[in-house]
């Protein structure tokens, strides 16, 4: 890898094929991309000026429709770039090729979430500035931070049960589950080998820890017998109609006074081009008041909107609502 030499190849034949785009600025910032990766990846030093040009890039490339970013030019800018280099962004050794891959077929799997836990760092020379580079990230910060906020709040509520849907591997309910030893715990998630992966991380729990394999969207919470519903990292990949289709449903899975915790990008957040562009790893960002229009039209009342120290991370929390229930 470190034997290719770069010779501005990617940023001129860019330049060439597309003299209509404007912004020159763009050309620099690729070359300066290619140079940081064949000096082995960046330094610490280098971290604010990647993050600037990724959001240069990303702005040239994209315009947010409905909390989602669509194309506005015909050029993926980065593409000449990924195909040059291919052996570099599609490894699955290091964290941002793992989440460019998707080899279990979708962004934000379970392999990819728990590498982010265990703050993975490829063993391979060419990804470790890299991969230093990732943890560094608000997003994947806010990843990690949302096991103690669910702890947190089971610590204060002390809900008898819990439902996490969308439960991955488990790692964001885990401490919560260690820790509240008078609550019982349903993890549901549609990937049946990220419920293989639950069970693991949970083994020894099975008389208060139990898995279901469904898709939530088609699912029927009808139980009406649970205290507290989780749900971190799904919302993200559902339209405003599904969601509400979601909430809708979780709300007659609640009992009485029972509450969702609902989780979701903030629009803004910083990593996002870094995600986008690099990792092709697309999400709904959404506002503090999105969120809340979600809850109302699903029939929440008590709404309340948290975040984590990084910003990233939104939760709207509500409450069930008997009269709507009923009307
Ligand atoms: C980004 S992960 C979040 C995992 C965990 N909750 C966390 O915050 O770390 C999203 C999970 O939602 C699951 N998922 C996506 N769509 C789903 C659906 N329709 N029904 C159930 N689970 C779904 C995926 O399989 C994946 O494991």
């Amino acid at each position: 890898m470190n034997a290719i030499i770069s010779d501005g190849s990617v940023a001129l034949k860019l330049r060439e094929n597309h003299q209509n785009l404007k912004n020159s600025e763009l050309f620099n910032i690729l070359d300066d991309f290619e140079k940081t990766i064949l000096k082995g990846g960046p330094d610490i030093s280098d971290y604010r000026n990647i993050l600037t040009s990724l959001d240069q890039l990303h702005n040239a490339m994209y315009r947010e429709e409905n909390g989602l970013s669509v194309k506005k030019i015909d050029i993926d800018l980065l593409r000449p770039l990924k195909s040059k280099y291919r052996e570099f962004f599609y490894n699955v050794s290091s964290m941002q090729g793992l989440s460019l891959l998707k080899p279990h077929g979708y962004a934000g799997d379970f392999e990819v979430i728990e590498r982010i836990h265990g703050h993975n760092v490829s063993q391979r020379e060419e990804f470790i500035k890299w991969d230093k580079f990732f943890h560094t990230a608000d997003a994947v910060k806010a990843v990690r931070n949302r096991s103690q906020i669910i702890l947190d709040y089971i610590a204060a509520e002390n809900p008898k049960s819990v439902l996490s849907v969308g439960c991955g591997s488990g790692l964001d309910i885990r401490k919560a589950v260690y820790n509240s030893t008078a609550t019982t715990f349903t993890l549901l998630d549609n990937d049946a080998k990220a419920i293989e992966r639950a069970k693991k991380n949970l083994q020894g729990f099975d008389d208060r820890v139990s898995f279901i394999q469904r898709n939530a969207i088609r699912a029927k919470f009808d139980d009406k017998d649970f205290s507290l519903i989780w749900s971190a990292g799904l919302f993200d990949y559902l339209n405003d109609r599904l969601a509400i289709a979601l909430l809708t449903r979780l709300h007659a899975g609640l009992a009485d006074g029972g509450k969702v915790f609902i989780g979701n990008f903030a629009k803004g957040q910083i990593s996002r081009p870094y995600m986008e562009l690099i990792g092709e790893w697309f999400l709904i960002h959404r506002t503090p008041e999105d969120m809340k229009h979600l809850l109302k039209e699903s029939g929440y009342k008590n709404i309340e909107i948290r975040s984590d120290e990084t910003g990233v991370n939104l939760f709207a929390v509500g409450e069930k609502d008997l009269n709507r229930e009923s009307s």
